[in-house]
């Protein structure tokens, strides 16, 4: 009990002093969906570097508290961020809009790299919802909305395409990959989301493990699980 007290104070007082050192004060966005109930290092609250980034965090704290839609975990999206900027993505696509939490996330790597993410989804009052978050995070001019059905509208997508994330119809993900793939560039990645729960197409998974063209890795599969597919160069 003293233990866990004293464990609890130190965290409280870390985040304090860190927050303080960064200038800036930290947002919490929530625990994590693998320990609702235990709060560890791993879900400490997030720090933005500047106002911009602070904007987009606390779009995404009150998009939380709102109507959502099986939009992506905090661990998922930081990892979506993560790649985005890593590899200084200049376009993203992203298949299954939702209510923009996803979208919210590529941005906050988009706003560094200088792309742009264009965004399916099939519900315009998910559709909506997004824009307005987007909108209320200041980062409207980086993302288009595409309304409709993903099979149809992806054929008119332009390349070169440095992320194609999958995120709408599970079944149906070998049909975006067929479709988008030869759009996408050399170096390039293909991120499909639930490749554990629910559960995945196995003939995507097939298509992403077999073909000598990729490299992929699974990720996070303590939880919905992410593969990070390489189109290699
Ligand atoms: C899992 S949610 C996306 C969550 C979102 N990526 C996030 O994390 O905020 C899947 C979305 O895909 C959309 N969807 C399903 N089939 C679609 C299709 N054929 N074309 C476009 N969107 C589709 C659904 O309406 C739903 O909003």
């Amino acid at each position: 009990m003293m233990h866990l007290r004293f464990a609890s104070v130190s965290l409280i007082l870390l985040l304090t002093f860190s927050s303080l050192a960064t200038g800036q004060q930290a947002i919490d966005l929530g625990p994590s969906i693998v320990n609702p109930d235990s709060r560890s290092p791993i879900d400490n609250p997030l720090f933005p570097v500047d106002d911009g980034e602070r904007q987009i965090l606390e779009t995404l704290q009150q998009a939380r508290k709102g109507p959502r839609y099986a939009n992506v975990s905090v661990t998922d999206g930081r990892l979506l961020r993560l790649l985005t900027e890593t590899i200084g993505a200049q376009r993203v696509v992203e298949i299954g809009t939702s209510t923009g939490e996803s979208g919210l996330w590529f941005a906050l790597g988009l706003r560094k790299t200088g792309g742009h993410l264009i965004t399916h989804e099939i519900h315009p009052g998910r559709a909506k919802i997004a824009e307005e978050n987007f909108r209320r995070a200041g980062v409207d001019h980086l993302i288009t909305i595409v309304l409709g059905d993903a099979h149809e509208t992806v054929k008119d997508l332009e390349g070169p395409i440095d992320i194609l994330f999958l995120d709408a119809d599970k079944d149906n993900y070998l049909d975006y990959l067929d479709k988008i793939v030869p759009k996408i560039r050399p170096g390039g990645l293909i991120i499909a989301h639930n490749m554990v729960s629910p559960p995945p197409d196995p003939k995507y998974i097939e298509a992403i493990t077999r073909n000598p063209a990729f490299e992929t890795s699974f990720l996070l599969m303590d939880a919905a699980g992410i593969s990070v597919t390489l189109k290699k160069r």
